[in-house]
């Protein structure tokens, strides 16, 4: 059974990046060949950043042992990933950057990037945002999906989702757009395939 994890990174309580995850949760609920796991980084109570001791070199684990260490398993373990967020200042906001850097426990110096192909893992990326460079944040995605690289990830497809100020744009968009939403649904379950 392919395993996949949606993680979501809004600090903000039933905004757009809530109704997304909500939107995978109505797709995901009728497949039965997969098993998915919901993270809300807002919901960890314990985290904690990188120090860069090193010491991951060494042992392979982090000397921390909070909820990111949980979550990274998860991730090590899934298929495929679902990042969903929003962008504060031009980036996915300080929280998630947390478990970002904490994706170091898995960075192996003497492989780097070198990701092999012949097992696809593959990751969705997902940014909501205002008015601000589409363009620009199209490279912030890809840069996050290369950062995954370090858990395997080695095909990525994104999501630009523009004019999302107000809480209710996405879900508003679905509900009034059904080519849309057919879209939003087809990379969904590109994910899961
Ligand atoms: C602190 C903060 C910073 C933001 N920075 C940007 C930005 O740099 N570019 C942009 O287009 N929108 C920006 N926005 C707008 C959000 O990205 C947008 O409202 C997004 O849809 C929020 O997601 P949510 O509804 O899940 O909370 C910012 C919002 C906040 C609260």
């Amino acid at each position: 059974m392919k395993k996949i994890v949606v993680l979501s990174a809004s600090p903000r309580k039933n905004g757009n990046c809530d109704s997304i995850v909500e939107f995978a949760k109505r797709q995901y609920s009728n497949l039965e060949s997969i098993e998915v796991d919901y993270v809300n980084i807002r919901d960890l109570k314990n985290i904690k950043n990188c120090i860069g001791c090193d010491s991951c070199k060494k042992t392979k684990k982090c000397v921390h042992k909070d909820d990111i260490a949980e979550v990274l398993n998860k991730v090590y373990e899934a298929d495929g990933i679902a990042f969903i967020s929003p962008i504060y200042f031009n980036y996915p906001p300080a929280t998630i950057k947390m478990l970002i850097d904490r994706l170091y426990v898995f960075f192996d110096p003497s492989k780097g990037f070198d990701i092999p192909k012949d097992k696809i893992k593959k990751m969705l990326v997902a940014f909501s945002f205002g008015s601000g460079p589409v363009d620009e944040y199209d490279r912030v995605a890809n840069t996050t999906a290369f950062n995954f690289m370090v858990v395997g990830v080695n095909d990525h497809k994104t999501i630009m989702l523009g004019n999302q100020n107000d809480k209710n744009s996405f879900s508003d968009k679905v509900a009034k757009e059904p080519e849309f939403a057919n879209q939003m649904k087809s990379l969904f379950d590109w994910l899961a395939e």
